[in-house]
């Protein structure tokens, strides 16, 4: 396990401090509006305030979409909610790294707070480096130099190597933000030290990814068992030789997902045992839920949901479980048909005692709209990076961090005068004690 440093390393108290946050959020692509500011809030309620409060000059990074992408907006809505977030004056500058950018920062007072341009405004920022190229663009030799620490808080950009993310680590001091550390500390649990049983709960639509985690997770016996829904769970059944059918082998095929066949055979071979795949199955004919028995299909109809018989299964095996992962809704859920699985599994996860993490946004949204987030011991704030962290691959923005740039300077340690004054107080005390039980 590598340590990084974080907040508690640093006296940011008038230090200039970069922090690196990811304000990405849902927006509504005809008002552009952000729609979810889970993000934000995550962000503002802890490093930013925090940082505030100990009196560090904060400028913000952080980017919306990309250009020519519906969801691409600048950051002046994402600064009016942070501000009324920390109920504290923020400062929107339309400029990243320019006289405008450069001046703002220099003018910072204690515990002021600005946000700069949407670093995607600038297209060398998502343009692949390693950390040294990265430090050689505009963005981190304009700015660095005005800075005393950077802090990156962005978790769920650390899959990509990005200016902003990995350009600034080799030359200021660097920490994790609050998000990220959580981030990280949560990741470590339930990657490298599971209580087991550990289940994974795996659904949702992207079998790609959730193939390649099943791998990690079972090769790496990170999962006890890996309760499966969704379509990852169809590919796992066609694997089995289940004939499904017409309507099911029809949508796998246009998606191009059944070449993930061969992969899912030989995972079967393996650990037949640990993976566990519905024995029924809703049907959805004619927008009616109808149940089916695997055994007795094929049919022409899609399947839609995991059947009721299925859910009891995965319900008894969460009840045995000591820690549990959940990814991906496991059938249709925003369709009131055939949400039965998704919201039965989510509730019976969130109500136990078991510690729980959950992530991606389908997830994020199916716990939301059963009122259940509050319940799940930790939510990854994280679509992308959290799949490819669950994956056991190395994340660029966490790898940066684990080599920054070393400096004892900025610690937090109390100074070596006030060190040298204890100990010569101490030799006093010793010397008058002395002197003392030589006059008795
Ligand atoms: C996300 O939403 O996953 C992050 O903000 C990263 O966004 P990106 O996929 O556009 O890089």
């Amino acid at each position: 396990m590598v340590h990084f440093k974080t907040l508690n390393d640093f006296n940011v108290k008038n230090k200039t401090v970069i922090v690196r946050v990811d304000f990405n959020s849902e927006v509504n692509p005809q008002t552009k509006q952000v729609t979810n500011s889970m993000r934000i809030h995550a962000h503002a309620q802890s490093t930013l305030k925090e940082l505030i409060e100990k009196g560090a000059k904060v400028v913000v990074l952080s980017h919306q979409g990309r250009i020519g992408e519906p969801d691409y907006t600048d950051l002046r809505q994402h600064t009016d909610i942070l501000e009324k977030i920390l109920q504290h004056p923020v400062k929107y500058i339309d400029d990243l790294f320019n006289e405008t950018a450069q001046n703002a920062i220099k003018q910072l007072q204690e515990g002021e707070i600005i946000v700069l341009k949407n670093v995607r405004s600038w297209s060398e920022e998502t343009k692949k480096g390693t950390p040294e190229q990265q430090s050689k663009t505009a963005l981190i030799q304009n700015i660095a130099p005005l800075a005393d620490i950077f802090v990156n808080d962005a978790f769920s950009v650390a899959h990509r190597d990005n200016v902003s993310m990995v350009g600034f680590t080799t030359i200021l001091p660097s920490a994790t933000g609050r998000i990220m550390e959580r981030e990280l500390t949560q990741l470590n649990t339930v990657l490298e030290n599971p209580q087991h049983p550990c289940i994974y709960v795996m659904g949702g639509a992207k079998a790609d990814d959730s193939l390649e985690i099943s791998k990690y997770i079972l090769n790496n016996n990170v999962a006890d068992k890996l309760l499966l829904g969704g379509i990852i769970s169809q590919l796992f059944m066609t694997a089995k030789d289940l004939k499904l059918g017409k309507g099911t082998m029809d949508f796998l095929e246009k998606k191009e997902l059944l070449n993930l066949i061969p992969g899912i055979k030989t995972l079967l071979e393996h650990y037949s045992d640990k993976i566990i795949l519905p024995t029924d199955v809703a049907l959805n004919i004619n927008g009616e839920r109808v149940e089916v028995l695997v055994n007795n299909l094929p049919s022409e109809h899609p399947i839609f949901d995991i059947g009721t018989k299925t859910v009891e299964k995965y319900v008894e095996i969460i009840s045995t479980a000591q820690s549990i992962v959940v990814s991906g809704p496991l059938g249709v859920y925003e369709n009131n048909n055939f949400c039965y699985g998704t919201k039965t599994i989510f509730e019976t996860i969130a109500n136990s005692k078991t510690s729980s993490l959950a992530g991606g946004g389908n997830t994020i949204a199916a716990l939301d709209k059963y009122n259940l987030t509050s319940k799940i011991s930790y939510i990854s704030t994280a679509g992308g990076a959290l799949v490819e962290a669950l994956m056991g691959k190395k994340l660029p923005g966490v790898v940066a961090l684990e080599t920054a740039t070393e400096t004892k300077i900025l610690h937090n340690k109390p100074p070596p005068t006030a060190k040298k004054k204890n100990i010569f107080s101490l030799l006093i005390r010793i010397f008058l004690k002395k002197i003392e039980s030589v006059h008795v």
